[in-house]
């Protein structure tokens, strides 16, 4: 299926690593032009070489973009817009939160990770504005993930990030719909990336019990019995992206091989 995104130009944050890291390399693939954003710039660099080398038409830009230092973001945007030629896609990748309970995370941990991702996209959305009203398949795609809908019972902070950028997306959509914008969001089970790891780790704490054991525990939990790679999250992504998705907006779809409870 041709997916219609050949020479399009999409902005990444988080693209240093994990899901994100993830879906640049799939939009690359697809010939898609990018933005790569995250404060690793070293990190950045080294998947633009790469992808470079790999897909010799493809134009890659990478900048270093701490999204907690907000007065850079306008800046950071411009100059990639105005050296690749425009913004049709922008995905919000960049984020995570404080794993911990209620009285284990210090006030400033909330307001850093509040910063990153739900005011993290507000900000990254406005500035890719005046590019993405002129773009003709213009695409904002938000990762969430699930415990925003359905809390994870050790970890306090998940939640309301998650759900904060669940409805930002939803109100963002109804914005920006009549400019021909879409604005979805995708929200991941615990996936095979350095957070998903962390997961792991605590899973083990809080139940006394070994890393493979708090592995197989995980699993228990997933009808599907295996582990959320970043290229099912990066596949899904695409299909956002693609001129075959013009009329999804406004909505959230659950990646996570079963796992949330509700539908
Ligand atoms: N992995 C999972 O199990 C899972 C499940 C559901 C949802 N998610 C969501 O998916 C997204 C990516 O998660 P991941 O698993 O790929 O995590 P990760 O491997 O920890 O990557 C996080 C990304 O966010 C960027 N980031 C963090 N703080 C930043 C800041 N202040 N400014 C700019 N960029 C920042 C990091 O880049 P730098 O360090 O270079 O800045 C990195 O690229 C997050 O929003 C996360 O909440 C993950």
């Amino acid at each position: 299926m041709d997916l219609g995104l050949r020479d399009r130009i999409a902005l990444v944050t988080g693209a240093s690593r994990g899901i994100g890291h993830g879906i640049a390399s799939a939009l690359a693939c697809e010939g898609v032009h990018l933005g790569l954003l995250g404060r690793d710039i070293e990190r950045c660099q080294e998947l633009g070489y790469g992808l470079r080398e790999q897909y010799q038409k493809v134009r890659v830009l990478e900048r270093r973009l701490d999204l907690n230092q907000t007065a850079a973001i306008p800046e950071v945007v411009r100059s990639i817009a105005e050296e690749l030629g425009g913004i049709d896609i922008l995905v919000n990748c960049a984020g995570g939160a404080y794993r911990g309970k209620l009285l284990e995370i210090p006030d400033s941990e909330w307001e850093r990770w509040f910063q990153v991702k739900p005011l993290g996209l507000i900000r990254m959305t406005r500035e890719c504005l005046p590019w993405l009203r002129k773009s003709s398949q213009a695409r904002v795609i938000n990762i969430a993930g699930i415990f925003g809908r359905e809390p994870a019972k050790f970890s306090v902070m998940g939640a309301p990030i998650n759900m904060a950028t669940l409805s930002v997306t939803k109100a963002l959509a109804n914005e920006l719909g009549p400019q021909g914008i879409t604005v979805n969001a995708i929200s991941p089970g615990p996936t095979d990336t350095g957070r998903g790891h962390e997961l792991v780790k605590l899973t083990a704490r809080d139940l006394g019990v070994t890393q493979a054991e708090a592995e197989i525990h995980l699993l228990r939990e997933v009808p599907m019995r295996r582990v959320l790679k970043v290229e099912d999250i990066a596949a899904l992504t695409l299909f956002l992206a693609s001129s075959h998705a013009g009329m999804i907006s406004g909505t959230a779809i659950n990646i996570d091989g079963g796992r949330s409870r509700s539908i």
